[in-house]
């Protein structure tokens, strides 16, 4: 039995603020949880980057018709890439689309599609690779004037005069792909005239260098490179941490380009699949190109994102 003089005084106090604890004990058990609570719904939400639980009627209405075509073609890279424009196309007439009014926008070898504003506004639009054509550019000019046109390709050869005299636009002499940041770009721009040609990773481009919030439009026919940029459009990826958001893409899928296998059928499968894991983006206007290789031209369009959704859906 312990009765030394600071045991005995231990207890006293011990007994004295009993009552104190308890209640001590319950706002500390109250105040953990909350952290806890806190902590654990920042989590969830870092791992599931803010996707919603239903998409936007649009998003549900593509995701309903797409889905069970694709299901059963899900990790047979060959069969997706074969079967996907066939099989997407037939949601293309989806109800729920009326709400965008998406254009043809032909030029001489191609027709681009633009879903165009519902109210009289300027607009951004970008082109990445510009291969020395701006016929559908001049299209949308007719179409819609308050365009204002930013025009991306590494060989400034006719395509600068094109796209600055000729179109009227803003023309940068680099390519945008994957990599690149901020030590690079400031690279970039001191030697800026001595670099024929300098890589540019999208989110510094479309963050710092265009330094536009919404992109309204977006062509991207860059010859292969095109991945690097698409997979950062993807929900809180670079370009949503840039605050960067595009409203609609046409884009071209190359595979195989340089004779070689080079990934691009699985590439675009992941693509598709996280795109729909997204709930942001539907792709319509799917087609088939045989031009030396083979490649697939679709149409991205941004269904969540009120930026767009206010200006392009009713
Ligand atoms: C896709 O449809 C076109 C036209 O109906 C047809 O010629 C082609 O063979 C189809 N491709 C596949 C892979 O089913
Ligand atoms: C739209 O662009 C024109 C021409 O660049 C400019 O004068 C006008 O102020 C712009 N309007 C808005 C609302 O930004």
């Amino acid at each position: 039995m312990i009765t030394s003089m600071p045991y005995n005084r231990l207890r006293e106090a011990i007994l004295h603020k009993r009552k104190l604890s308890k209640h001590i004990l319950v706002a500390m058990v109250l105040i953990s949880s909350m952290l806890l609570l806190i902590n654990i719904m920042q989590d969830s939400n870092e791992e599931g980057d803010d996707v919603p639980v239903e998409g936007t009627p649009t998003f549900k209405a593509f995701y309903n018709c797409v889905y069970p075509k694709l299901a059963s073609l899900r990790g047979n890279y060959e069969m997706f890439w074969t079967s996907f424009v066939n099989l997407t196309k037939e949601c293309d007439g989806l109800e729920e689309y009326k709400a965008l009014d998406i254009q043809p926008v032909a030029n001489t070898d191609e027709v681009k599609y633009v879903a165009f504003p519902k109210r009289d506004e300027n607009i951004t639009m970008v082109t990445l690779g510009i291969g020395h054509d701006v016929d559908a550019e001049m299209r949308l000019k007719k179409l819609w004037p308050k365009t204002e046109f930013f025009g991306v390709d590494p060989s400034p050869e006719i395509n600068k005069d094109l796209y600055e005299v000729k179109l009227g636009g803003n023309y940068f002499q680099i390519a945008v792909s994957g990599k690149g940041g901020m030590q690079k770009s400031y690279i970039f721009r001191k030697e800026y005239r001595d670099e024929a040609t300098m890589h540019i990773g999208a989110d510094y481009f479309f963050g710092d260098m265009l330094q536009k919030p919404r992109v309204d439009i977006l062509w991207m026919d860059t010859e292969g490179n095109e991945f690097p940029v698409l997979d950062m459009i993807h929900r809180g990826g670079p370009l949503d941490q840039r605050g960067v958001t595009i409203c609609q893409m046409n884009i071209e899928i190359h595979k195989d380009l340089m004779k070689d296998i080079t990934g691009e059928r699985e590439k675009f499968h992941d693509f598709v699949w996280k795109l729909l894991a997204d709930k942001k983006y539907i792709m319509v206007k799917p087609f088939y190109v045989y031009w030396f290789h083979q490649f697939i031209r679709t149409v991205i369009i941004n269904v969540a994102d009120p930026e767009c959704t206010n200006l392009y859906m009713n």
